[in-house]
């Protein structure tokens, strides 16, 4: 297992890694898999803690930092505001109840190995761009490396499990269909970091890719020129459609879910009536048999949780062609593998 790229980095978003340090990550997650099914010891993390601070709640992230940190050797020491002074950005004023970054995350570098942060929505005031701007400021302030646990802009650990589920189910993924759509849900208050960084994820491995969604839910614009790009680097190619059929024909592989769209400047908060009347008007976006019977025989990708009857019905998440149970393990493996490189 070779780390001497990724010792010590701080894994905020896909973006920052070259291809081949992404496989690197994979390589190293596929062999921990291994020895974790066949119960081979692989303490590459003995006697280290990570902490974990989540502002949003969580069933998989949480779960499978801690497993995964247990099975590496060492601890995942779980925080949650309240519990701990919130941590407040350089220049927001102090409180009672808040201490500045800079101090948290140089204490608990003090203390252990590595620092991990979910923060989005309602703890940013649905101000795009801030829980990134808030993991970055423990990543600037903290000596060992800080993991985002999804914020508002990207959820690179999910995007690591995406693309280890989709090389397990069909091998080579260049030339293959992806294709990102939005799915219609009750409420809207859904980040866009899922969408983003599965684009981002599939762009650096030659896929086809299909973003569709209706008018009015645009994905962050910087994010959308780093995928052109990747795709002219790597192979593939990036369209975006506003017809959730157009998009599911010939498709390999479907990842139908619910985002709200945010201004993009970072000073206006997400208009939640704006929103509502989009998703309202967008019922019909609904993960279908019939819209699977559009696609090559695609698989159906979800990270979880899943808005069923909304999103999508019974028969297809619970279908053959799911593979969303697949995916929420392979975050355990895919964490392994990164922060036994990391960490
Ligand atoms: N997919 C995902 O991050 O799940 P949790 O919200 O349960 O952590």
């Amino acid at each position: 297992m070779s780390n001497t790229t990724l010792r010590g980095r701080d894994f905020i978003t896909l973006m920052e890694f070259t291809r081949d340090e992404l496989e690197a990550i994979l390589e190293a997650a596929y062999d921990l898999k291994r020895k974790q099914i066949r119960r081979e010891p692989h303490k590459l993390l003995d006697g280290k803690t990570l902490f974990m601070l989540f502002y949003n709640v969580s069933l998989r992230t949480r779960n499978s930092f801690e497993a995964g940190m247990t099975q590496l050797g060492g601890h995942a020491h779980f925080l949650q505001p309240g519990a701990v002074y919130t941590p407040a950005l350089k220049g927001e004023e102090q409180a009672y109840t808040t201490e500045r970054i800079s101090d948290v995350a140089r204490v608990l570098a003090e203390m252990g190995d590595g620092i991990a942060i979910r923060i989005y929505g309602k703890h940013t005031g649905w101000l795009y761009g801030k829980g990134n701007r808030i993991v970055r400021e423990f990543a600037e302030w903290s000596r060992v490396p800080v993991i985002n646990m999804e914020d508002d802009m990207y959820h690179p650990c999910q995007a690591l499990a995406d693309v280890m589920t989709m090389q397990e189910k069909l091998g080579e993924l260049r030339g293959k269909k992806f294709v990102m759509s939005w799915a219609y849900a009750g409420s809207v208050e859904k980040p866009l970091a899922v969408p983003q960084s599965a684009i981002i994820g599939a762009s650096f491995f030659g896929m086809e890719i299909t973003l569709a969604h209706p008018k009015g839910l645009e994905l962050d614009p910087n994010v959308l020129s780093f995928v052109e790009k990747n795709v002219r680097k790597f192979g593939g190619s990036f369209k975006v459609v506003h017809d959730m059929d157009k998009a599911f024909k010939d498709a390999d592989v479907v990842y139908p879910k619910a985002w709200t769209a945010q201004p993009a400047d970072g000073k206006r908060p997400m208009d939640p009536e704006k929103a509502k009347a989009i998703f309202e008007a967008n019922k019909h976006w609904i993960t279908t048999e019939e819209k699977m019977a559009l696609t090559n025989d695609a698989l159906y990708m979800h990270c979880l949780p899943a808005d069923r009857g909304q999103e999508v019905t019974d028969e297809v998440i619970d279908g053959p062609n799911s593979v969303i149970i697949e995916q929420a393990a392979n975050r355990l493996h895919a964490q392994k593998g990164l922060m036994a490189l990391i960490m």
